[in-house]
């Protein structure tokens, strides 16, 4: 049952070893749906997350008229219906708990010949839509919010946006993303200038999808009224997913533990570079491209960690995986300190706060801060923690008891299935005690 609050319940100690695949990239996914049902043609996805988030896209393109199949686990085929040949839907699409798919969708739906809707759970319908209306008003899109700026989105859809050349003042690939998706569309050329780097799945899927996108150092454009020509896509695993098994393997002594085919695109990265700036063990190999994506397999080793300042710069590229880095930081030796990172309160959760109370259950000496958190590592004990219904902090308390005294428990554990729903059975079989 959907409302039902589902616990986890997870054993102290342990070790993770073996070789393992994690779910498909969930950035990934989302964006073959959406560029897929674009294209002219046929789009053959394999590896494709079979999560709740990925999923709201596909059935929002369903509704709106795609013919979308499923014939096996991971593989979809998306016929696709050409820029303009999207349908109104039937009723509002709801798009549960993913921000993803609302930040992108009112970029791609702002011009269409139709209006829809879109709506959320109770976590996206508190999530801060302004940074995507307010430059797509600029465009001249006409979207309603509630009067905070939240969803439900109200899309006008008109047909004649005009491109903007926009600063993004967030470094977010979800604004970067929505903009570049109505520049599809738009008069003239959109171009999105970042303040820092942030993933670029959209960019690479479009180039690969026969649009023209022109990449520099600090900014990205397209011009609007061109076309999209089907392709396959293989999604590899994703990093964010993997980060939880990175960490639980780095903090529990004799771990050793491999981790196939995980897109290390540069972009989504700093989870390795800041893990490996603590001490930890960690090896990329078989590195190769595959359909214009880096994949590699990643090996982890238990090895002592101890804290650091991590570089702001590494912020966006790690923006996922903050809460399993803060476990890493929990069973570190020193204080870990990080800063810039204000965006953490406006994801699934506050995901300061929710990290920072379930630590503190924990007895570890973690102090919020209004953009980050100070972590000071050393022993901690068992508890109850509250998720607050996020997937990531569910999943990274469970890698938390791998170092615990005593028994974790986990509370509001649902929404794992909006990213990774065989977490549970894929973190048993490695060594987690977790039921
Ligand atoms: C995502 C971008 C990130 C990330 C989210 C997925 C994407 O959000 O947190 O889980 O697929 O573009 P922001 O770009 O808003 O930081």
């Amino acid at each position: 049952m959907k409302n039902e609050i589902e616990k986890l319940k997870v054993q102290p100690g342990g070790a993770l070893v073996g070789r393992i695949r994690v779910p498909g990239d969930k950035s990934i996914s989302h964006r073959s749906i959406m560029l897929g049902s674009l294209a002219e043609g046929i789009t053959e996805v394999s590896g494709f997350l079979e999560g709740e988030d990925s999923l709201a896209t596909l059935n929002a393109f369903r509704a709106m008229g795609v013919r979308i199949e499923r014939p096996a686990e991971g593989a979809v085929v998306i016929h696709g219906v050409g820029m303009r040949g999207l349908a109104q839907p039937a009723a509002p699409l709801d798009l549960g708990n993913s921000g993803t798919s609302m930040r992108l969708l009112a970029g791609l739906l702002a011009a269409q010949s139709f209006a829809v809707t879109l709506t959320g759970d109770a976590s996206l319908s508190k999530r801060p839509m302004r940074r995507v209306t307010t430059p797509l008003a600029a465009m001249g899109a006409v979207i309603d919010t509630d009067a905070e700026g939240m969803p439900p989105l109200m899309i006008h859809g008109v047909q004649n946006l005009t491109g903007i050349h926009y600063a993004m003042p967030v470094a977010s690939a979800q604004v970067k993303s929505s903009l570049l998706l109505a520049g599809l569309y738009a008069q003239g050329r959109t171009r999105i200038i970042e303040p820092a780097p942030t993933r670029d799945h959209t960019e690479r899927m479009l180039s690969g999808f026969g649009y023209e996108v022109v990449r520099d150092e600090d900014s990205v454009s397209l011009a609007g009224g061109g076309r999209l020509t089907a392709m396959n896509i293989n999604v590899p695993g994703d990093i964010s997913s993997a980060a939880f098994f990175m960490v639980g393997a780095a903090i529990a002594p004799g771990s050793d533990l491999m981790i196939e085919h995980v897109g290390v695109n540069p972009t989504r990265i700093g989870v390795i570079t800041i893990l490996k700036a603590m001490g930890a063990d960690i090896t990329l190999c078989n590195k190769h491209e595959m359909g214009g994506e880096p994949v590699a397999d990643i090996r982890v080793k238990y090895s002592p960690l101890h804290g650091i300042n991590i570089p702001k710069n590494q912020v966006p590229l790690a923006i996922d995986e903050f809460p399993a880095l803060f476990v890493a930081a929990a069973c570190a030796e020193g204080t870990t300190v990080l800063t810039g990172a204000e965006e953490l309160r406006v994801k699934e959760s506050d995901r300061i706060r929710a990290m920072a109370e379930g630590l503190a259950v924990l007895g570890v000496d973690a102090q919020p801060q209004q953009d980050g958190i100070i972590i000071k590592g050393g022993a901690y004990q068992g508890g109850v923690v509250d998720s607050l219904g996020d997937h990531r902090i569910a999943m990274s308390f469970a890698m938390a008891a791998l170092r615990a005294k005593s028994e974790i428990n986990i509370k509001e554990c649902e929404n794992i299935r909006t990213s990774f729903p065989n977490f549970i059975s894929l973190a048993s079989s490695t060594g987690l005690g977790v039921e």
